[in-house]
């Protein structure tokens, strides 16, 4: 099968599937079931600095969204940084690196914003043997009214500030975790890479209330009767951190700045889609929460397996779709699709003509017999019938051949044709 060793920013590991940071790198016991099910690393739940210790609720910490099959879609939770006490979480932390030495094992810090707060704990971090720190610039919630977390990541000053102090007290890799709780994630990136950053990873959670409780009005989860916004992950969460990883992937300003992927990943195909728009590897949470540490089996197995079938080596995965994101300025308006219904595969059930009669573009006609036919001189392509339709396959997108007329604007394809050159836009026009 195909080699799934990684090398991220000098951080070896048997595969790229990392836990990421929380409850199931919370401990050593966790650590090592995880190592033993397979997963090439971990980032250990965020350590605080010493002094008092953090106090979560003791109430439910998490909400959630499911599917109509209650499988869980997105993951809200209130939780804090780690509550075990500093020197207990160092001690295992050396202890599982001495005997799984292949492994990956990053260790996550959030301290106050002040040089000596960093430098103390770099100290005590780098004994530990651990291969490199993430810094937690993340966290949406509790820790971020403290002056820590997001409150840090949101001003690209800090992140830059703080990334410089951790380069110069450690010589440890260093991954600054970015939240997504930000107008343009490409700041936090720049910054951190400016600090001296050996990678950027993403997403953190985003700012949350997953639902409110009609009968005691208050968000969920409800601590006695009151409820605080909290941080939103899992699948749910993929599509903006997808986009978040190839803005990074694909700017001029931090292209080539080594990035761990988060957010979402429940299959291998997720990691690949990540991998594929520019992540060196990948952070797993709300799939290990929800199914168990087992989950990262199917993600090795089926990667090693794409990789084959592909024959191209991991490396060549990374970063592969990145010259594919453009902006929608360049897209070619002269490409024309139209929708087709495959009448065996149709049930008949009236969803595309519902959505397109109702809401677009009236282009699908309903006949006798309920049989749904697509109106080529009505149809837009816009896919939505294709959207709705509980039948994979059924409706599809047909490409219009160079040298057709599409029936609906008159127009024949002919090549390539974008908006910066197109006669509608006065831009263009001005250009001439
Ligand atoms: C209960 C819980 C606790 C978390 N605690 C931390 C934490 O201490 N430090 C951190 O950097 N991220 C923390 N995260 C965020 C995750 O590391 C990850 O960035 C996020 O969950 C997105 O990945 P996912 O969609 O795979 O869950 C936590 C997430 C959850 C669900």
């Amino acid at each position: 099968m195909a080699d799934l060793r990684s090398n991220f920013v000098g951080i070896k590991s048997p595969n790229p599937f990392w836990l990421a940071s929380a409850p199931p790198t919370d401990k050593e016991y966790n650590v090592r079931r995880a190592y033993e099910a397979g997963w090439g690393g971990v980032v250990w739940k965020t350590l605080g600095a010493e002094g008092p210790p953090v106090v979560n609720v003791n109430g439910p910490r998490y909400g959630v969204v499911y599917g109509a099959d209650r499988r869980v879609l997105g993951l809200n939770n209130i939780e804090l940084i780690t509550d075990r006490p500093l020197e207990v979480n160092l001690r295992e932390i050396k202890q599982v690196k001495r005997d799984w030495p292949d492994r990956a094992l990053v260790i996550s810090l959030m301290v106050p914003c002040d040089e000596d707060s960093w430098k103390s704990i770099l100290k005590a971090i780098e004994d530990t043997g651990a291969d490199g720190v993430e810094l937690n610039f993340g966290c949406p919630h509790g820790m971020s009214e403290r002056g820590m977390g997001s409150a840090v990541g949101q001003v690209p000053e800090y992140i830059e500030m703080v990334t410089r102090w951790v380069k110069q007290y450690s010589r440890m890799p260093c991954i600054v975790k970015l939240t997504p709780n930000i107008a343009d994630i490409r700041k936090p990136a720049e910054a951190a890479k400016r600090g001296g950053a050996d990678a950027v990873s993403l997403i953190n959670t985003i700012n949350s209330i997953t639902s409110v409780d009609l009968d005691l009005f208050a968000p969920q989860p409800t601590i006695d009767g009151k409820g605080a916004h909290g941080g939103y992950c899992g699948p749910a969460v993929k599509p903006i951190a997808l986009n978040m990883v190839a803005e990074i992937a694909r700017s001029a300003e931090t292209r080539g700045l080594p990035i761990s992927g988060i957010g979402g990943v429940t299959t291998w195909r997720d990691a690949a889609e990540f991998m594929a728009l520019g992540a060196g590897n990948v952070q797993v949470c709300t799939a290990a929460m929800t199914y168990g540490f087992k989950v990262v089996q199917e993600m090795i197995s089926g990667l090693g397996q794409y990789l084959d079938e592909k024959e191209i080596a991991l490396s060549d995965l990374i970063g592969r779709a990145v010259p594919n994101v453009t902006d929608w300025q360049y897209l070619n308006l002269n490409y024309t699709t139209k929708a087709q219904i495959d009448q065996d595969l149709c049930i008949k059930c009236g969803r595309c003509y519902a959505a397109c009669e109702d809401t677009s573009h009236q282009a699908i006609a309903m006949l006798p017999g309920r049989v749904f036919e697509v109106k080529d001189d009505e149809c837009v392509a816009c896919n939505l019938c294709v959207d709705v339709c509980p039948v994979e396959d059924c409706i599809t997108m047909r490409e219009l051949p160079l040298g057709e007329t599409d029936p609906r604007t008159g127009r024949r394809v002919d090549g390539f044709g974008n908006w910066t050159t197109h006669p509608n836009n006065p831009m263009a026009k001005a250009a001439e």
